[in-house]
């Protein structure tokens, strides 16, 4: 059962220049935020989060409000990521894992038999009452800055409940998908109701925007991504289709699946580093915005270096039909926060001719 929108579905912040570029619209700069700017690249991050888990930490309202409006204070970058994780709606729903400090997710029980689908059950409104509290708290403190909602997209979230943690080659996930498609698309299907449900809750609660990350789908062939994932994808993201905001689809070594992606039912389509923007527009169906793609090893360049291929990287996405400007993966934690600042500064103050 999914929440009916409230009437008029009309998202306050839609003339913001976050949700303009996503539209396609006419923006004076090319908006940006990057993933992953809340966490430990930022000094205030890591002292807020001393001596609390990070899995309990995003069942902390005041600290979720606190962590996620950090980079947002000290940047000024034109969007807010919410400061969760993609596995939290499964812990919502009781399912037992941790998120292990420097590793990631870990799974106790990873998935191998379909006795085991039964805990993947939909997420219900009282499972997540702090996390939409939290929602609801920020938009209040974010004022214009448009807040981004987030789940994990059933691929990435059944690699991490396969695998039982962080996989190279998920090779476990795929033999369970070519093995067994019958589990695989109950398992899946399940994660595309939890995914689809934890969306619209966010949005419901008032985020402007989701993105869903399929952050290990690249490692499928574009005909098993259409044949395992897409259909599930596209489930998730059709979750929040009636609610008036953009949906963003990001994965990494995805360059063969664009196009693919894209037509799961997103607005705007992220790319990682490995195809530029003018290349990625040509996969992707017409009428869709991009985001990124500034391969975070950039960071770590003078800025001479990583502000010429900023630059090359805006004039490239002149060719979409709107450009949000991301990194192509997430930020790495040894950056040094001054180099995004500066980063953010020289792409807010790019002259558009
Ligand atoms: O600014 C933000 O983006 C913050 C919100 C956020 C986190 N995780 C916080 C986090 C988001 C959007 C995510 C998404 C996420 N989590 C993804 C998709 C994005 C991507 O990077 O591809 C994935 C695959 C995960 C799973 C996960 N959780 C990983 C791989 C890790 C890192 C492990 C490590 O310690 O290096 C986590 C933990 C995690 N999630 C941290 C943060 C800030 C670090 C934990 C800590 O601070 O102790």
């Amino acid at each position: 059962m999914t929440t009916p929108a409230p009437d008029p579905v009309k998202n306050p912040l839609r003339d913001s220049t976050f949700l303009r570029a996503c539209r396609g619209e006419t923006t004076d700069h090319v908006p940006l935020w990057f993933m992953r700017q809340a966490g430990r690249s930022l000094p205030e991050y890591r002292a807020v989060r001393e001596g609390t888990a990070m899995l309990e930490s995003c069942f902390k309202p005041d600290m979720v409000v606190e962590i996620t409006m950090q980079p947002v204070r000290r940047y000024g970058v034109d969007a807010a990521i919410f400061f969760s994780d993609i596995v939290v709606p499964l812990k919502a729903i009781g399912v037992d894992l941790d998120i292990v400090a420097g590793t990631g997710p870990v799974v106790a029980d990873p998935i191998r038999s379909r006795e085991q689908l039964e805990q993947l059950r939909p997420v219900e409104d009282s499972d997540v009452e702090p996390i939409t509290q939290a929602v609801k708290a920020l938009v209040g403190e974010l004022g214009s800055t448009p807040l981004i909602g987030f789940a994990g997209a059933p691929f990435t979230l059944a690699s991490y409940l396969v695998e039982g943690g962080p996989s190279k080659d998920h090779l476990a996930t795929k033999r369970l998908m070519y093995s067994d498609p019958d589990l695989w698309h109950d398992l899946a299907g399940r994660l595309a109701v939890i995914a689809g449900g934890f969306l619209r809750q966010q949005v419901l609660a008032g985020a402007s925007a989701i993105q869903l990350f399929d952050s290990w789908t690249g490692a499928l062939s574009l005909a098993d991504y259409q044949e395992f994932v897409a259909p599930h994808s596209a489930a998730a993201l059709a979750a929040v289709e009636d609610l008036d905001v953009p949906r963003i689809h990001f994965g990494v070594g995805t360059g063969e699946l664009l196009g693919a992606m894209g037509d799961v039912g997103a607005d705007v389509v992220g790319v990682d580093w490995r195809v530029p923007l003018d290349e990625a527009v040509k996969r992707i169906a017409p009428g869709k915005a991009v985001q990124g793609n500034l391969d975070p090893a950039f960071l770590f360049t003078p800025e001479e270096v990583y502000t010429r291929r900023a630059a090359q990287i805006i004039e490239a996405g002149r060719a979409a039909n709107g450009h949000v400007f991301n990194l192509g993966h997430g930020v790495p934690p040894s950056t040094d926060p001054d180099a995004l600042k500066r980063l953010t500064d020289f792409v807010h103050g790019y002259e558009r001719v």
